[in-house]
């Protein structure tokens, strides 16, 4: 059975760059940037431009991963991506990101399987873990695996909104996941889910149970209340969860390939809030040399924050090969996971 590694790392950032004043002072929010800073850590993030999809940031992060593998698009065996927003409610963004990769016309069309994974921060980690199984299993020899948001769209930019639209930032990142018979790559994936807490966090665009499913006017003009359509967040619930989940499937991670933390060499958290990450680096007594962050810059880029901190530290020269590295994420769901390799 061949290992599963990863051979290529990608990002992509739009643009804009939007920082805590802009909130204040182009969407009128009643914040400051101290409260967002002490709170969270965020100073600023990105921003999109209207008229681009979620899938326009994935195709450079993507590419770059795949050149970094050393490999063309047409050497892909599977898509998976992972994302909560969507380019379009179906069909799923994968097959939007196999055109754009220049998969389906040509000389090089080459129709592999596309999946769509909606496990929201853990998306990316639930989206390794399938590759990683496809891979060893010799169902696939190279997978690419994507994480991208476009949250700016979807953001209430309001002083009623302020508490989850400070958090959100639009990012892409990407790995490709290769089979080898080196001795490194994946060793291992713990992912878990609680729905207890479906209703957390979330965002219920549309109630399906409901006739019609977004209620309409006389005109039949689909309309939604603001609790529809922006994201709803029980802030302290999911913070005390999130450092509770990530502590014990590290843990359990640890334990399933016998060793400790002192092991790791690089601890990617999912960033949502640096004061969760600061807590279990506290609470584990890493030194600030082992993580890597970038809520600073992005804010929470959900499915988009590991591989993007991946991307990152490889170019910055963080992530070498020969090192563990420990990658943890918890979201909506509740959903959470830990997988460790030997990069
Ligand atoms: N600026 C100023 N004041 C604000 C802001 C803001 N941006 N946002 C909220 N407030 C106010 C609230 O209205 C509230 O005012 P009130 O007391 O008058 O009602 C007060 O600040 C305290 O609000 P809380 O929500 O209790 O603040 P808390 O200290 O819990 O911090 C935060 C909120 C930062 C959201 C925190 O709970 C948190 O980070 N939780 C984790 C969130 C998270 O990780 N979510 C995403 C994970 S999953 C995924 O990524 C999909």
């Amino acid at each position: 059975m061949p290992n599963a590694y990863i051979s290529g790392t990608g990002s992509f950032v739009p643009p804009r760059v939007v920082t805590n004043d802009e909130l204040i002072k182009q969407y009128g929010i009643d914040t400051t940037d101290e409260w967002i800073i002490q709170r969270t850590g965020i100073r600023e993030r990105r921003f999109a431009e209207p008229g681009v999809f979620c899938t326009d940031l994935a195709l450079p992060a993507a590419q770059q991963a795949i050149e970094r593998a050393g490999l063309q698009p047409h050497d892909l065996d599977m898509i998976i991506y992972a994302t909560l927003s969507s380019d379009h409610c179906f069909p799923g963004s994968g097959v939007y990101l196999q055109r754009k990769l220049g998969l389906c016309e040509g000389p090089n069309a080459k129709f592999v399987p596309a999946l769509d994974v909606r496990n929201q921060c853990s998306g990316f980690l639930y989206s390794l873990a399938t590759a990683t199984s496809m891979v060893k299993s010799g169902g696939a020899k190279h997978v690419l695996v994507v994480g991208a948001e476009l949250h700016s769209a979807a953001l209430d930019l309001t002083t009623r909104g302020r508490t989850v639209a400070s958090l959100f930032g639009d990012g892409a990142g990407a790995v490709v996941v290769s089979a080898t018979d080196e001795d490194r790559g994946i060793r291992s994936w713990n992912l878990g889910a609680d729905g207890r807490y479906a209703d957390v966090l979330a965002q219920k665009i549309w109630d399906i149970s409901k006739r019609p499913f977004i209620p309409q006017n006389e005109q039949g003009i689909g309309q939604l209340a603001p609790e529809m359509m922006y994201a709803l967040m029980d802030g302290k619930l999911v913070f005390k969860n999130a450092v509770e989940r990530m502590m014990t499937v590290l843990m359990e991670a640890c334990v399933k390939n016998g060793i400790t933390g002192a092991d790791i060499d690089l601890f990617c958290f999912h960033q949502a809030n640096l004061r969760i990450n600061q807590w279990l680096q506290q609470h584990l007594g890493i030194p600030d040399e082992k993580v890597v962050h970038n809520i600073q810059r992005y804010g929470n880029t959900t499915a988009a924050t590991i591989p993007i901190l991946l991307a990152e530290a490889e170019r910055d020269g963080k992530l070498k090969k020969g090192m563990k590295v420990a990658m943890i994420a918890f979201g909506s769901g509740f959903t959470w996971g830990c997988v460790i390799a030997d990069w």
